[in-house]
């Protein structure tokens, strides 16, 4: 266990990093034996103002936060995805010091999945695994699923948070927490972008000056039809967004489709749905990157 003076210092305590179940969960149950309400916010690191946001959120609203590092390999679909992932944990440690959640947990991957005794939950995600990220990436949300109930069943939160620029895991999580019964209330927090923007991520770091500029295009290209869907029709948005991010040929659009926001179902016009959503998935050379924004329906 290494530890880091919190540096909010009237709180007079310490942000405690573990890397084994055993000394997480002993901690957790001190603090639990005095009914403190647990906050969680699982991530795979290289930390940015996203993740950043979801602690902040975590801390205003439990007396306990955890917070996760593990690059999960079981929802990389692409080896060469899950090999380049950038791996951080001394500068996440100094990101998180600032906030000073109570205890991160950064296990290595044997920690996680022991050779054996580790049940795959059973859950069926229905439309979630067959539509956008779920068809496009072929068994990445049964590895989401997989640890995140293994991580669910460590920390044993009350309350967890995931983020809406992840929108379909968000509701994968949802669904997962609704299935298996379990007793813990799923929070969002909204997507943050940079000044031009584009959705923070860790993989944006992975992406060359050039391709960075490039990229700012895949959020413009979704606000633009944001801005539009009430004069004009979805298909001519859709494949003029999509025009948009190809332009310059450095970027690919695997996919950029509507949903409802509730249901996932792909929708072909904006009356087909109260809270329809534009999502895309776009290669940017090796990276591949995902956004989503909805469409706000006013009474105007
Ligand atoms: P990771 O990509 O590290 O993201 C961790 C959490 O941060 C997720 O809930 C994600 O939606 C949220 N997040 C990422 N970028 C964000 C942004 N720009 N604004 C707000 N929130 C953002 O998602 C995962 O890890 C993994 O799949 C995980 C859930 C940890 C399971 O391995």
């Amino acid at each position: 266990m290494i530890s880091h003076l919190r540096k909010n210092e009237h709180l007079n305590k310490e942000m405690q990093v573990f890397d084994t179940i055993k000394e997480l969960q002993a901690a957790i149950s001190i603090q639990k034996g005095t009914s403190k309400k647990v906050g969680f916010v699982p991530t795979m690191g290289a930390l940015h103002k996203g993740h950043l946001s979801l602690v902040e959120l975590a801390l205003k609203e439990n007396e306990v936060v955890v917070v996760s590092i593990f690059v999960n390999p079981t929802q990389f679909n692409n080896p060469d995805d899950l090999k380049n992932y950038p791996r951080t944990l001394e500068s996440d440690l100094e990101l998180l010091k600032d906030l000073s959640p109570d205890f991160v947990f950064a296990p290595a991957v044997d920690e996680i999945y022991p050779a054996k005794g580790i049940v795959k939950p059973a859950v069926n995600l229905g439309l979630l695994e067959k539509t956008m990220e779920g068809k496009h990436r072929p068994c990445h949300f049964n590895g989401v699923v997989q640890v995140v109930a293994r991580l669910f069943e460590i920390v044993q939160p009350d309350k967890a948070y995931f983020g809406s620029k992840d929108f379909q895991q968000l509701a994968v999580i949802k669904e997962m927490t609704r299935q298996l019964k379990l007793p813990i209330e799923i929070a969002s927090g909204e997507t943050i972008r940079d000044a031009d923007g584009l959705a923070m991520s860790s993989r944006n770091v992975l992406l060359s000056a050039e391709q960075r500029s490039e990229a700012s295009g895949i959020s413009k290209a979704l606000f633009y039809i944001r801005d539009n869907w009430k004069v004009k029709s979805a298909a001519e948005l859709c494949s003029e967004a999509i025009r948009r991010i190809e332009k310059n040929g450095l970027m690919k659009v695997e996919y950029l489709e509507l949903a409802d926001s509730n249901t996932l179902e792909t929708i072909h016009s904006f009356d087909q749905s109260p809270v329809p959503r534009i999502f895309t998935a776009v290669q940017v050379g090796k990276v591949r990157l995902i956004d989503n924004i909805g469409i706000i329906k006013g009474d105007d």
